[in-house]
């Protein structure tokens, strides 16, 4: 029998890269490959890039560089390393890779990774492989799924795509142009890779989209589905007991949204809803199609349905035209919402895209010293947030040994990691634990009554509702 072929994949950006990268991984299992932590015993490398922020390109061509090293010293060794660049990088420079990177033999954008075996074939007789199409077939249905054992080694916690690409076209933003249009999965495939997951362990789903509150995928009444009435679905799945989705854009917070936070305990009160900034002129100019007063709005629907629901964002500073005033509305905004935590960005232009036309820039110290403004003030609010757990009994969803012997961390709803002493059999069930201290972004706290008491509680805590 031939030895397995070693495949290394460096992932970088989005959790949907992360998701990919997975597939790509399931892909190759197919052909014999196993995944391997380190380059230098790989015969596959792939670089799964991301495009959406600063400097992207420059660090994939820097990595090609070292990678075109360990290539040689392989050759020299006598062994092949094949080299791919993926992901969106991919994507949007394509022919411009193969141009400037000859190491590289497979560019592969997002919607082909399904290809990503023949790609290889083609490199192997021709010498080099590009496909960067949109094409028309749904990738989802060639994608080989997970098996088991990958499924186990992934821990309890997975992600699911349910729709990819954006419609919306912000202005500052790559993504409606490196994952095209917005395509929804439809119901069933997704209650498929679900109900496989959580057979072979997976307690918590994270359903993740550029847009994913967009979603419409088809339903079995053959009716389109908004995301809420499919997370009413999924929690029905036994075993599945936490669902989660990301990232929203706050036009599509619709009614089913709003009432599946209201009546599915098992979708978690923490929603990751991102405004970009607090100015009204400037999410105009953003193209965002909504105004702060709306993003106010759509908070309290939530707050409303669920008393306990919390919110991370994401901001960007220094868009062009942003002067010290729309500033000052975006940490008004922040005040008066408050958030649990919050990503934070100094505006990069990115080609292609119309704001990377606009003229108005701002200069590079006044973005340094926005951004440090702005996270001071992010930071500050999710101290509090956490501190505010202190003393309390949370829920918390255990994954897997801590580092420190005879510890084991979880989350709790809202992704704080939680570590207590206990037993490893508590992995993958959601138990209480009092909440003692805080050091940095981690929670200490006990179980909050012994091991044994607690053993005898029902691996599925979750009440199921229906569709
Ligand atoms: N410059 C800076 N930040 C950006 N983001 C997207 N495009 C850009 C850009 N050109 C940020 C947005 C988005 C997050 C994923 O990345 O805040 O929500
Ligand atoms: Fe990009 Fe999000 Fe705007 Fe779509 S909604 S264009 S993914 S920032």
């Amino acid at each position: 029998m031939k030895p397995p072929r070693k495949l290394h994949i460096k992932s970088y950006g989005c959790q949907m890269n992360v998701y990919d990268a997975q597939r790509m991984v399931d892909t190759l299992a197919g052909e014999g490959f196993v995944e391997t932590a380190s380059v230098d015993d790989a015969d596959l490398v792939i670089l799964n890039t991301c495009h959406i922020r600063e400097k992207a390109s420059e660090k994939v061509y820097s990595e090609l560089g070292r990678l075109r090293v360990v290539k040689d010293d392989a050759a020299r060794q006598g062994r092949e390393l094949k080299i791919a660049v993926a992901g969106c990088v991919a994507q949007a420079e394509g022919e411009e890779i193969i141009r400037r990177a000859p190491t590289v033999d497979v560019v592969v954008g997002p919607q082909s990774y399904h290809h990503l075996p023949q790609l290889l074939a083609r490199a192997k007789s021709e010498g080099r492989a590009l496909e960067t199409e949109f094409s028309v077939e749904d990738k989802f249905g060639f994608l080989a799924p997970p098996k088991p054992d990958a499924i186990r080694a992934r821990g309890i916690s997975a992600f699911v795509t349910v729709q990819e690409g954006c419609d919306k076209f912000c202005t500052f933003c790559v993504v409606p142009y490196t994952r095209g249009t917005e395509v929804s999965r439809p119901v069933a495939k997704i209650v498929d890779d679900v109900m496989r997951l959580a057979d072979h362990g997976v307690r918590e789903v994270t359903l993740i989209g550029q847009n994913v509150n967009a979603y419409h995928g088809e339903g079995p009444d053959g009716q389109s589905w908004p995301l809420g009435k499919l997370l009413s679905r999924l929690a029905e799945i036994s075993g599945i007991v936490r669902l989660r989705y990301s990232t929203s854009h706050p036009l599509d917070v619709d009614d089913s949204l709003i009432e599946a936070h209201r009546d599915v305990p098992a979708l978690m009160p923490f929603v990751h809803l991102p405004v970009q900034s607090g100015s009204d002129r400037i999410l105009a100019a953003m193209n965002r199609k909504h105004t702060a007063a709306d993003y106010r709005k759509a908070i309290d629907r939530f707050r409303k349905a669920r008393q306990d629901i919390a919110f991370s964002s994401d901001f960007i500073v220094g868009f062009p035209g942003e002067t010290e005033e729309d500033f000052l509305a975006t940490l008004a905004l922040v005040t008066q919402i408050g958030y649990a935590g919050a990503y934070s960005f100094k505006y990069s232009p990115r080609p292609g895209t119309p704001a990377a036309e606009m003229r108005e820039t701002v200069s590079a110290e006044d973005m340094d010293e926005r951004l440090v403004r702005l996270q001071g003030l992010i930071d500050s609010q999710q101290s509090a947030f956490n501190m505010a757990a202190i003393g309390k009994s949370v829920d918390v969803l255990f994954e897997r040994p801590a580092r420190n012997p005879g510890q084991i961390v979880g989350r709790t709803a809202y992704l704080q990691p939680t570590h207590v002493m206990a037993p490893a059999d508590i992995i993958g069930q959601v138990l209480p634990v009092r909440i003692a201290s805080l050091e940095r972004y981690s929670l200490l706290g006990e179980l909050a009554a012994p091991p044994h008491a607690l053993a005898m509680r029902p691996v599925s805590s979750h009440i199921t509702h229906g569709a």
